[in-house]
């Protein structure tokens, strides 16, 4: 009788140590890693502060999936001094790094590692030219971009450049 109500007793306690080991073993299980697109180009894309304060980053982020990119990660951040110096050192000895480093911290922006085949060209082509007096009909920087500096949008200029670029936010994708 005693041992019946002991059992009774320790058999919701068993159940619940059972029951939170198979819920670890599956947490553990979940990989939850972003993985880059296996045999797919990377590219990195940032829209930068002008067009993040205009509002038009939902418009830019639809045009890129519309475009069949795969977006494989994203964050909206403020950069650091030290992080938009670092990211634009190969600027830095001409006359408009200064204002280039200013700008890219002068609000929120948003990364993006995106894939599909030849990303780095297609990202760009869909860019358009770097000011936005010269871009395409049609293209994110002739749509929202204003001026040279403040162009709405950045991308990598080559495979090699978008390997480091997207290393530099994205460390984690592999
Ligand atoms: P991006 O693709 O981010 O790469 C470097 C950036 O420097 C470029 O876009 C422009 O926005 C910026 N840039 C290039 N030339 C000038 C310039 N003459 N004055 C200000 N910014 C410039």
């Amino acid at each position: 009788m005693i041992m019946k109500r002991l059992m009774l007793l320790c058999l919701p306690v068993l159940l619940l140590i059972a029951g939170c080991t198979l819920f670890k073993t599956s947490c553990d299980h979940h990989d939850q890693t972003i993985k880059k697109v296996p045999n797919m180009e990377h590219t990195l894309a940032i829209i930068k502060p002008d067009a993040v304060k205009a509002h038009n980053s939902g418009k830019i982020i639809d045009r890129i999936e519309q475009e069949g990119f795969e977006i494989v990660g994203m964050k909206k951040i403020n950069l650091s001094l030290a992080q938009a110096q670092s990211f634009y050192a190969v600027h830095k000895e001409r006359p408009f790094y200064g204002e280039l480093v200013e700008f890219m911290t002068s609000g929120p922006v948003v990364v993006m590692a995106l894939a599909k085949d030849n990303a780095v060209k297609a990202w760009r082509d869909l860019m358009g030219a770097t000011n936005p007096a010269q871009a395409e009909s049609n293209t994110i920087r002739k749509l929202y971009g204003a001026s040279v500096g403040e162009n709405a949008t950045h991308g990598s200029d080559a495979p090699e450049t978008a390997a480091e670029e997207v290393k530099f936010f994205f460390p984690e994708l592999s």
